[in-house]
């Protein structure tokens, strides 16, 4: 277990309260479709934690993924008696705290289906749930997996794609690129690298890190090596095509501390995780969102200046350039649902409108008949709105 398993829960700090808020965001839109042609879905806690936070700044105790996950599936009479919970933690001190919340919860709201709590460690526990369930030939029902360690310890390639590849399966993974990197430093030195191996599912892909990594430039391209080949990973073994990384940077150093990481199949759970993601992180900065939490340089000029949203524009002023005028929903759906786009549908749809604004694109009614300027269409907050089925054209 890592080290800092004894001491995580002793703080609440801003990259857990935005992880807690993406779960929050995110799992409710999961059950909420799934439970439409479902009537069994599973919340699997794969690094359940004890249950709760204490923060230092409010002096409140605050709940930790499975109470959160359990109060969200209370919410509804449809999720309470359809999505069955699994939460599982090897540490005993931890282990007491969290089946005591658990407990508690389950007997105060009396709602949801009986929590499966485990003592143990996650792939331990999993594997052979898996190996049953294929001698059975039955299928795993619907799972929302969530890996969250504190280092890397435990977190398997080969049991994480087992389940995503299933039907309907889903995961949400913690990605400690600093513990990743410092093994990842060790591979030109050292041959044997069981735990590297296990992360990234295969000796192949290591093998590709040992020999590419040093070639490359700087620090930034060999993180993003170690990072994509992650998502290949992911998207290869687990057969999930489309793979978001969100980037937390460390509060105190300006550089990367982990990647969230959500995987699925669905062009649909992409789209909202995207927007989930985004808007995540466009709280926190009172800003134009993006797919990272900055911390030690959020104040930094490099982060103020959003050379990815003038990319933004740019990709939709060529576009218009070549094809004339198009549907709002080329770009605030289609180009949403590409797996390598990583903006999400309101960024799409607020660049649009601050377009319009600055008069670089004018608004065409939905029959095509002439302008329709923001004046016209309707309001939200007052502000105007724009509807996929109006077109864009460049005002040349
Ligand atoms: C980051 S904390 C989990 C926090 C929790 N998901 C939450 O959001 O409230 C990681 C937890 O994983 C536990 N852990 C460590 N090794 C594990 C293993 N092999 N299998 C499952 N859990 C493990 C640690 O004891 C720790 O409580």
């Amino acid at each position: 277990m890592a080290k800092s398993d004894a001491t995580h829960f002793d703080d609440y700090p801003e990259q857990t309260r935005v992880k807690h808020s993406i779960l929050r965001m995110y799992l409710p839109a999961y059950l909420n479709i799934i439970k439409t042609y479902n009537d069994k879905m599973l919340f699997l806690d794969g690094f359940a934690g004890r249950g709760s936070y204490d923060d230092q700044n409010s002096g409140n105790e605050v709940p930790g993924s499975p109470l959160l996950a359990l109060e969200l599936i209370a919410s509804s009479q449809d999720t309470a008696s359809k999505v069955h919970t699994a939460f599982i933690e090897p540490r005993n001190d931890h282990f007491q705290r969290l089946e005591h919340s658990v407990n508690n919860f389950v007997k105060s709201r009396g709602l949801v289906l009986d929590p499966w709590l485990v003592n143990a460690e996650f792939c331990e526990t999993i594997a052979p749930i898996l190996r049953d369930i294929d001698e059975k030939e039955h299928e795993l029902i619907p799972t929302f997996l969530f890996i969250d360690p504190c280092g890397v310890d435990d977190v398997d390639m080969s049991i994480i794609a087992n389940i995503l590849r299933r039907p309907k399966c889903e995961a949400f993974i913690f990605f400690n690129m600093s513990a990743v990197s410092r093994i990842a430093g060790l591979l030109q030195t050292n041959n044997n690298t069981p735990s590297l191996n296990k992360i990234y599912g295969s000796d192949d892909r290591v093998e590709i890190l040992r020999n590419t990594l040093p070639y490359q430039a700087d620090a930034v391209a060999r993180e993003q090596l170690i990072v994509d080949t992650y998502l290949d990973a992911i998207r290869n073994q687990g057969e999930a095509e489309y793979v978001v990384p969100f980037r937390v940077e460390y509060r105190d150093r300006r550089a990367t501390s982990h990647y969230l990481i959500h995987a699925t199949k669905h062009a649909l759970g992409f789209k909202i995780m995207k927007h989930v993601m985004w808007e995540a992180a466009r709280n926190e900065a009172g800003q134009e969102g993006r797919m990272e939490l900055r911390q030690a340089s959020a104040g930094d000029l490099s982060s103020q200046m959003r050379t990815d949203l003038v990319q933004m524009e740019q990709d939709i002023v060529n576009y218009l350039n070549s094809h004339g005028r198009s549907l709002v929903r080329l770009f605030c759906s289609d180009w949403v649902e590409r797996p390598s786009d990583f903006f999400s549908e309101a960024a799409y749809k607020r660049k649009l409108l601050d377009m319009e604004q600055r008069g670089v694109v004018r608004v065409i009614a939905k029959d095509g008949s002439g302008p329709k300027p923001s004046s016209s269409r309707m309001k939200r907050k007052g502000q105007p709105t724009l509807a996929n089925d109006y077109f864009v054209e460049l005002i040349t």
